[in-house]
């Protein structure tokens, strides 16, 4: 069964007035969409093919020989976490199991956004910045292009997706009011929190 392009979890316009109906439709019904297209094509016929999609990632990762499928692969996993992260109305508080745990890592909700910002506005170029988790701490990291922190056995619990495509139609090149809006008015935490608590937990748009 070739993958599908998992629907977005809300209409296009849910989160409006912070990120424009416009500016999913190009994400994901173009962007995400020729992504999971083009993974399809690659590995039809190959040893890839009918294998879950976090194992392609992994088997693929860092392999010149399979680049082209690790990129849409990992293209394909970094978008679907994404969309999950977002929720109309969100932002605000993260539910206590979060909060005590950020406050611990990062000293506070106020520092952990500032620090997440300053990082997801360096990442020089094409990327994602992420919240993870590894050997029970939670850290921020960013990565160039399509690398998913998991390859490296950090967890996924978040991410924001720095590529200009994500931004650029509602912000142009105000990258930090972006990710500023992304972290006060967009950020789901409950699937952060369902994230925290099975952070190896396949997705389950792909289970
Ligand atoms: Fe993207």
């Amino acid at each position: 069964m070739p993958f599908e392009l998992p629907p977005l979890p809300y209409d296009h316009a849910a989160l409006e007035p912070y990120l424009s109906a416009d500016t999913l439709r190009f994400h994901h019904d173009k962007h995400h969409k020729a992504y999971v297209d083009t993974l399809n094509k690659l590995i039809a016929g190959t040893e890839f093919e009918g294998k879950p999609l976090e194992e392609i990632v992994r088997a693929t990762a860092r392999n010149d020989k399979h680049k082209k499928i690790f990129n849409n692969a990992a293209q394909v996993w970094n978008h679907t976490v994404q969309w999950n992260c977002m929720k109309p109305g969100g932002g605000g508080a993260p539910p206590r199991e979060i909060a005590d745990q950020i406050d611990q890592a990062f000293g506070g909700l106020d520092e952990f956004k500032k620090k997440f910002k300053t990082a997801a506005v360096d990442q020089f170029g094409s990327g994602w910045a992420w919240l993870v988790v590894k050997g029970g701490k939670l850290d921020i990291v960013t990565t160039g292009n399509a690398e998913p922190p998991f390859i490296d056995g950090r967890d996924v619990l978040m991410t924001c997706d720095v590529w200009e495509h994500a931004y650029y139609l509602d912000f142009q090149n105000r990258r930090p009011d972006y990710v500023g809006t992304f972290l006060d008015h967009l950020v789901n935490w409950d699937y952060v929190r369902e994230r925290m608590r099975a952070p190896t937990a396949a997705l389950r748009e792909f289970a």
